[in-house]
């Protein structure tokens, strides 16, 4: 029971390429594990656990997971103690600023002297316009973060652009890039000494499917 490897695996939009990815690396993840919590692949070798994204650092910092797979921008907002041992270069975004065009900010226009961001990422906003001397007031919200300066609650946004397809369906831009993120192979520190073997084996998997 104790040598069986539990991996924590992001639901959402990173789920399909990671399950894809540890597939390749001969770890047997169902496609569409439906409602489940947990699954248990048919050799009984490994445990998956199906995680909110923003909760795999802790799983694998408290040690209920041994290893996890989660988004750079996860690891960014995360104070957790995990060792990212591998990119594996899928579920590529960027965090970027964005405004409303009409506002033009991407063209130059002066922002306010106290710029309101509205934004999940807290800690990289934070970090951004402290970097900038820029002061700030960061409104912190937790999803469907372009519609605040839509209704005038911030002038900015700090989000994560994928297609570019919210931005634009809300007819608004990038303004500044502040990072890029892809999915990230982390272990814990010290579940990694203990599984030296097991782990180093895998990760050398994993990145086998990442692309020259
Ligand atoms: C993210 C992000 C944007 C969107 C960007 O939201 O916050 O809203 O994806 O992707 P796009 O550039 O491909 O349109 P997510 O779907 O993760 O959830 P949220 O709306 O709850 O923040």
């Amino acid at each position: 029971m104790h040598d069986r490897l539990v991996i924590a695996v992001p639901k959402g939009a990173l789920f399909d390429d990671a399950a894809e990815r540890l597939r390749a690396a001969g770890i047997d993840v169902p496609v569409d594990p439906g409602r489940r919590l947990t699954v248990t692949t048919p050799d009984g070798a490994t445990e998956i656990l199906l995680l909110r994204p923003t909760d795999v650092p802790a799983y694998v910092e408290f040690g209920a997971a041994d290893c996890g797979i989660v988004g750079k921008d996860v690891l960014w907002e995360s104070e957790r103690h995990v060792s990212e041992l591998a990119d594996l270069h899928f579920g590529y975004c960027r965090l970027v600023v964005a405004a409303r065009r009409i506002d033009r900010f991407h063209e130059g226009a002066p922002y306010p002297t106290f710029l309101r961001v509205a934004t999940k990422f807290v800690r990289s906003a934070e970090a951004f316009f402290a970097e900038r001397d820029r002061p700030v007031e960061i409104i912190p919200l937790h999803g469907s973060v372009e519609l605040s300066p839509l209704v005038g609650l911030a002038d900015v946004i700090v989000d994560l652009v994928a297609t570019g397809n919210t931005l634009r369906e809300h007819d608004m831009v990038v303004v500044d890039e502040i990072a890029e993120s892809t999915a990230r192979f982390v272990v814990n520190p010290v579940r990694f000494r203990a599984k030296y073997d097991v782990l180093i084996n895998l990760v050398r998997r994993l990145e086998a499917g990442v692309p020259a």
